[in-house]
């Protein structure tokens, strides 16, 4: 069956159905297609809350992601295509940790990135994202009357937070991170702006610090959608350092504009275990619970007050 043909049937089944389908930026750009919402990983989670008035959700996202919507949608069935496609950062940061760091540094709040496993937001004062990191940690440190917050589980994201809101922020663990963005270094933005002289530095802030300073702008996925849909007419080439999936989504958008991977391979494997193929099964079998992501009721109740809490301070 061809890509078209599988996207029609997906349409068809879609509107068939009680379902809104979710899919972040580095899905492949035929299911950001076949998607109702595409977003980075705070916009899903606020229309996972706000606009999801279906039955089901079909989440095409990570893991951490689709049980952030469950969490929020707990009277709804959010599944997962690929129940495999999961974020390798949330494994360095376990509930365990948390507590430990909490008692070694009494008084002090919580910041947890959305990267980490529901156990692990449960004991968390407050969640953030890429796009919402530093307007939190301002706000949660004013809140706590403290100059320093635990944060994690990545450590560029934290340097980054640590650098624009001024606030202390604690790693947990020291060297959390992300192979997708972690990978890029200064010798191949050095080579690849050698290569398109005129071009914009957009990256995200996973990236390691050497990367972030050399960028005209560093963003979440949204963010760096936006920073492009807004740039004038003059500006025609942007380097991108983060997933190949955002770069597909803007040069679709942005037909004028010409856009270059900050290095190859670029490919979050993790994201891209969903396909179109399975999205289809979904929807011809959305009672099937192999694919129904559900959180433990005790971890869900825990886990929903530090993600609303974010909802609300952003
Ligand atoms: P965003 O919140 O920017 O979408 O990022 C999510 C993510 O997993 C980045 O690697
Ligand atoms: Fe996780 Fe990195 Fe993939 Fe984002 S790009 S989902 S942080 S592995």
């Amino acid at each position: 069956m061809t890509v078209k043909q599988l996207q029609e049937d997906i349409l068809n089944l879609k509107n068939q159905n009680d379902v809104l389908v979710l899919a972040h930026y580095y899905q492949s750009i035929e299911i950001q297609e076949i998607a109702d919402f595409i977003g980075d990983s705070l916009g899903l989670s606020r229309t996972a809350k706000e606009k999801a008035n279906t039955e089901y959700i079909i989440f095409a996202g990570v893991d951490f992601m689709a049980e952030t919507a469950s969490i929020l949608n707990q009277d709804k069935h959010v599944l997962i295509p690929n129940y495999e496609s999961c974020c390798p950062m949330a494994a360095f940061l376990t509930p365990e940790m948390v507590k430990e760091f909490k008692r070694n540094n009494p008084g002090l709040p919580a910041v947890i990135y959305v990267n980490s496993t529901a156990a692990v937001k449960a004991e968390s004062d407050i969640c953030c994202t890429s796009a919402n990191a530093v307007e939190i940690v301002k706000k949660i440190s004013n809140e706590f009357e403290v100059d320093s917050v635990l944060f994690g589980p990545d450590a560029n994201l934290a340097d980054y937070t640590e650098q624009i809101s001024g606030i202390n922020c604690i790693n947990m663990p020291e060297s959390g991170h992300c192979y997708v963005h972690s990978q890029i270094t200064i010798e191949d933005i050095k080579t690849v702006k050698e290569k398109y002289p005129k071009a914009k530095l957009i990256v995200h802030p996973e990236c390691i610090r050497g990367v972030r300073e050399l960028a005209n702008y560093v963003g979440s996925t949204s963010r760096m959608y936006n920073y492009v849909r807004d740039s004038s007419s003059e500006e025609k080439e942007f380097i991108i350092g983060t997933e190949v999936g955002l770069l597909e989504r803007m040069a679709q958008d942005f037909p004028e504009k010409s856009f270059y991977l900050a290095k190859d391979k670029l490919v979050c494997y993790n994201m891209k275990k969903h396909n179109l193929e399975l999205i289809k099964y979904l929807l011809e079998n959305l009672d099937d619970k192999a694919f129904e992501v559900k959180v433990p009721l005790e971890i869900a109740k825990k886990a929903l007050k530090p993600i609303e809490k974010m909802l609300d301070f952003s």
